[in-house]
């Protein structure tokens, strides 16, 4: 049965259909959608632990939920910084009495205060140069100081999100302008190569592991899931090197929510499968 452009099997809002992803245009409903960060940054949270005395540098904080999760470890200093100035006003807006936030990347971070912290969940994958986002890291920390990162890894790293994306290219709406997306993320493929780059860096490395996270939920669920981090790249104009025709990025999204639907099981359940590196490194 073909579906009348924009007929999705389940309900999106209609501003939200024709709307571009970027971490500005996301930042108003990331708050609620983003579960799939917030589980994964348990572990960092256990992997940082955090004292009383600590200064804390949130790396790619987004909207600052979980910097205000990092404020209620510590009487120290609590900074959180992003790029996205839309992610950074809803941080403002939310926490912006007890932390300080400053809109900037990691490649252009310069920070006046050394910190005995910095957590970084769910940003290192858009790290544009993760050579120099590493130093300005290492020169952000005081000796001894500790750096976490949890971030999507392997190429393959969410098999369901790529068979999704993949089904572009067979449809006759998606096919050109698919074929000219261009990745804007870093991924690797071990946990050794993530270590590397910290070692080369100058940082002792401590923990460098590759975890296989699976999860069951509705087809919606994982569109949304979809929709807080990995639309921001794949229906993100900047992404493709030619200029998009208006109702591609609403014919992406009906194809690949359709793609969701048919990965469920009998039960209507998608099994999700995520893979992440975990890494703890230390200025010596
Ligand atoms: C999926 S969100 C994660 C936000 C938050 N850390 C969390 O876990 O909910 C990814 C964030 O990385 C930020 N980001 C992208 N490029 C970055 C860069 N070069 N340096 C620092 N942050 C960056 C984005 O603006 C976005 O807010």
């Amino acid at each position: 049965m073909m579906f009348p452009r924009r007929c999705l099997i389940f309900t999106l809002d209609i501003t939200e259909i024709l709307a571009v992803s970027n971490f500005t245009t996301i930042a108003p409903n990331y708050r609620q959608t983003a579960t799939l960060q917030k589980s994964a940054s348990e572990r960092l949270h256990a992997l940082l632990q955090i004292s009383r005395t600590d200064n804390v540098l949130d790396l790619g904080c987004g909207t600052g939920h979980l910097t205000q999760a990092i404020r209620a470890q510590t009487d120290g200093t609590v900074v959180g910084v992003d790029p996205s100035e839309g992610m950074i006003a809803e941080a403002m807006r939310n926490h912006g009495k007890e932390i300080e936030f400053h809109v900037g990347s990691a490649e252009a971070l310069d920070m006046p205060l050394q910190f005995d912290a910095i957590f970084c969940n769910s940003a290192f994958q858009w790290f544009r140069e993760p050579e120099r986002a590493i130093a300005n890291c290492h020169a952000a920390l005081r000796p001894g100081g500790r750096m976490v990162i949890q971030a999507p890894a392997r190429k393959d790293y969410c098999p369901n999100f790529i068979l999704a994306v993949d089904s572009l290219k067979e449809d006759c709406r998606t096919r050109n302008e698919y074929s000219r997306f261009r990745s804007p993320w870093l991924f690797l493929e071990t946990a050794q190569d993530y270590a590397g780059l910290f070692a080369r860096a100058g940082f002792t490395v401590q923990t460098a592991e590759i975890e296989s996270v699976r999860q069951r939920c509705s087809p919606a669920k994982v569109f949304e899931m979809f929709e807080s981090g990995a639309a921001a790249g794949y229906l993100n104009p900047d992404c493709y090197d030619l200029p998009l025709p208006p109702g591609y990025l609403a014919d992406a999204r009906e194809v690949i929510a359709r793609n969701f639907q048919s990965q469920a099981g009998a039960d209507g359940q998608v099994e999700l499968l995520f893979f992440r590196i975990y890494l703890l490194a230390r200025k010596p």
